[in-house]
């Protein structure tokens, strides 16, 4: 099949040095390689990193609390358009990052070629420790990689375009569609606004219950069948003990069995419109073998969801 590659390499979302490089090591690991001779992929789109230094302004104050805003939504903007000339061609997408905030941009674009090519609204899978569904006014670090799915689906908005305003209602996710996995670390303003919304979210205690067979189940038939699939998987949603190298770890964990397993059941629906793999931060563990299961981790993780380990 067809890949469009987008490696993201920023970190402005988040205050830790590091993430920005995530990138650039999966794929010097080998991931590219892997994925075009060994899943016989034909890779379209940027090999080399992105860095948006070019888009990072002289000045960036604070703005209704969160920090670097003027960055996060220029480089989310151009994010979004290179996101959609990918899908809108009809390949499946695949964004390394960077940190979550990215899904921002990442969402809109596939939002955007899903409605106009097949006439549908995407599905979300959003695995990960933390929900990402803060406000700026819910939030309480200021730290956009906590809000891309409140900006991604219309629960936070701006009118100035330089703030996000440029996110128009055909680049917009629907709540409805959106399933979480994973949550461990979610805020009191994120949990109210899951519950008014009604949002339907796997915990670490669903996966314990029912075992995360029955939770990919149950995930697939939230969304429906036939609608096609973002998979937004932050690589903090596996225990630290798989990939402690992420600046906001939480323990009590997805194996990195269970992670593979989403990937691959994800795969495996044959739904599959885009992909991103988040917050790989090889400056972070306390250990050089940290920071390599990390990356192996975060390797693992994107070839389950391109089909590797089925067979
Ligand atoms: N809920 C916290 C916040 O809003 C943590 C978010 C962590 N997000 C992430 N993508 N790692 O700041
Ligand atoms: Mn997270
Ligand atoms: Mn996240
Ligand atoms: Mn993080």
């Amino acid at each position: 099949g067809d890949l469009g590659v987008v490696a993201v390499g920023f970190s402005g979302g988040q205050p830790k040095d590091g993430v920005d490089a995530g990138p650039a090591a999966l794929i010097d690991s080998g991931l590219l390689h892997e994925i075009r001779h060994e899943l016989g992929y034909q890779i379209h789109g940027d090999t080399d990193v992105n860095l948006y230094h070019d888009l990072v302004p002289a000045s960036d104050p604070d703005y209704r609390g969160m920090k670097n805003p003027l960055t996060v939504s220029a480089v989310n903007k151009q994010l979004a358009s290179q996101v959609y000339e990918h899908a809108a061609e009809g390949r499946l997408v695949l964004t390394l990052g960077g940190d979550h905030s990215i899904a921002i941009g990442t969402l809109a674009g596939s939002a955007k070629a899903a409605r106009e090519r097949l006439g549908r609204e995407i599905g979300v899978i959003w695995v990960d420790a933390h929900a990402d569904i803060n406000t700026p006014e819910t939030s309480d670090s200021g730290n956009i990689h906590g809000m891309p799915v409140a900006f991604a689906s219309g629960l936070a908005k701006d009118d100035k375009d330089e703030y996000f305003g440029w996110i128009t209602d055909d680049m917009r996710v629907s709540v409805n569609k959106l399933v979480y996995i994973g949550l461990r670390d979610v805020d009191a303003g994120e949990k109210k606004i899951l519950r008014q919304h009604g949002i339907k979210a796997f915990s670490m205690y669903d996966v314990d219950r029912h075992g995360i067979g029955r939770v990919m189940e149950m995930a697939l038939a939230h969304i429906g069948t036939d609608t096609p699939i973002h998979l937004s998987f932050d690589v903090d949603a596996l225990d630290p003990m798989w990939a402690p190298s992420t600046g906001t770890p939480v323990r009590g964990g997805l194996t990195l069995r269970e992670g593979d397993y989403i990937c691959e059941f994800a795969h495996q629906t044959g739904q599959l419109v885009a992909i991103d793999l988040v917050e790989v931060n090889p400056s972070l563990a306390t250990t050089e073998a940290g920071a390599l299961e990390t990356i192996r981790a975060g390797c693992s993780l994107v070839r389950c969801a391109l089909g590797e380990t089925l067979l």
